[in-house]
């Protein structure tokens, strides 16, 4: 990347760049609950969580004030709830160490929880016109392109790199258009692999790898530990019209979320069910009809469930204080499921 190209990239973004709900808004606010979002899901994927998520949290301390469930049921199916929890705890140290004003130095903005050097810098720079580079993995992949660089992306020291780089190229008075340029035309026309559209590419004339021959193999990543794949059992337990769901515990994968009660599956169990069934503290005899729901899959970062779901319809309910009976009305209004327990809903 250089001056001239980085003008370029503007000028392109005047003209083709998304019309995405946060932008314009001007709101820090605004701007930071967008680019939490935006951090593992994609741009079309958060719009109408963002509408929603503003529209009943509208200021800093509304979300500092909002009670967890209500967080994570306006949270549901963004999936990584670390970042809603990790949104609130920010708000409040904003509330309490800042007046309620998001801090514009990306150094304040690193301290809140949730907050890394992309956010920081996406925050900044678009909010309050701040020069610093929001180096995420569009970014990344414009930036080796152009100059057909192999480094490896997921290193850390790629990553300042690049963002050097960016910091001395990028135009001072427009910071935040730059980036987010930057990143649309990662999403729009560099895409990965061999779907890069290079000849719609406003940068063509510049790219390295393109005079090359080698878009489709750039950038370069070194390849993630292979995840752990787990069998799971899922019960969705019905009495009546009422469902029993269980809350996560407060630490680790989905922490403080509602589910059907699950578990590892244990080999050679039949039914696969019955383990988990007299975990909870229920016997065999109550079960009135047990039906196989299906399987699913679910990715999460480090771990893959492979599930299957059983629902079970007893006779009487269970007697467990870790349980809850929800009716349908709760299951869809007040509980926040993970998106990974969607196909037993
Ligand atoms: N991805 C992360 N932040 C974004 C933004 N501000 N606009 C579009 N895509 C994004």
């Amino acid at each position: 990347m250089n001056e001239a190209l980085a003008r370029l990239l503007l000028a392109w973004y005047d003209a083709n760049g998304r019309s995405l709900p946060w932008r314009g808004a001007g709101d820090a606010y605004c701007v930071w609950v967008s680019e939490v979002m935006l951090q593992q899901t994609r741009a079309e994927a958060v719009k109408a969580y963002y509408e929603r998520f503003l529209a009943a949290l509208p200021t800093v301390q509304a979300l500092a004030d909002v009670d967890e469930d209500k967080l994570f049921k306006l949270w549901e199916g963004l999936g990584y709830y670390s970042r809603a929890r990790n949104l609130r705890r920010a708000a409040r140290m904003v509330t309490d160490a800042y007046g309620g004003v998001i801090p514009a130095a990306p150094e304040d903005l690193l301290r809140l929880p949730g907050v890394g050097l992309y956010t920081a810098g996406a925050v900044a720079s678009i909010a309050y016109n701040v020069c610093i580079p929001a180096v995420d993995g569009n970014a990344l992949r414009v930036c080796k392109r152009l100059e057909a660089d192999c480094a490896d992306i997921t290193l850390e020291q790629t990553k300042k790199a690049t963002a050097a780089r960016l910091l001395a190229v990028m135009p001072q008075d427009r910071p935040g258009a730059f980036n987010q340029a930057m990143m649309d035309l990662g999403a729009m026309i560099c895409l990965p692999g061999g779907a890069a559209r290079c000849g719609e590419c406003p940068l063509a004339q510049g790219c390295a790898a393109l005079a090359q021959g080698t878009v489709a193999e750039l950038p370069v990543k070194s390849a993630a530990r292979p995840r752990k794949l787990e069998g799971r059992v899922v019960l969705r337990l019905e009495c009546e019209d009422r469902v029993a769901l269980r809350k996560r515990p407060g630490k680790g994968l989905l922490a403080g979320l509602w589910e059907f009660p699950n578990a590892i599956a244990v080999a050679g169990e039949e039914p696969p069910w019955l383990p988990l069934l007299t975990s909870l503290g229920a016997a065999r005899e109550q079960v009135a009809v047990a039906a196989f729901m299906g399987e699913a899959k679910h990715i999460f970062t480090h771990i893959e469930w492979h599930m299957q779901g059983w629902r079970l319809e007893l006779a009487r309910i269970i007697e467990n204080p870790a349980l809850v009976w929800a009716t349908r009305r709760e299951l869809q209004a007040t509980y926040a499921l993970p998106s990974a327990l969607s196909a037993f809903l």
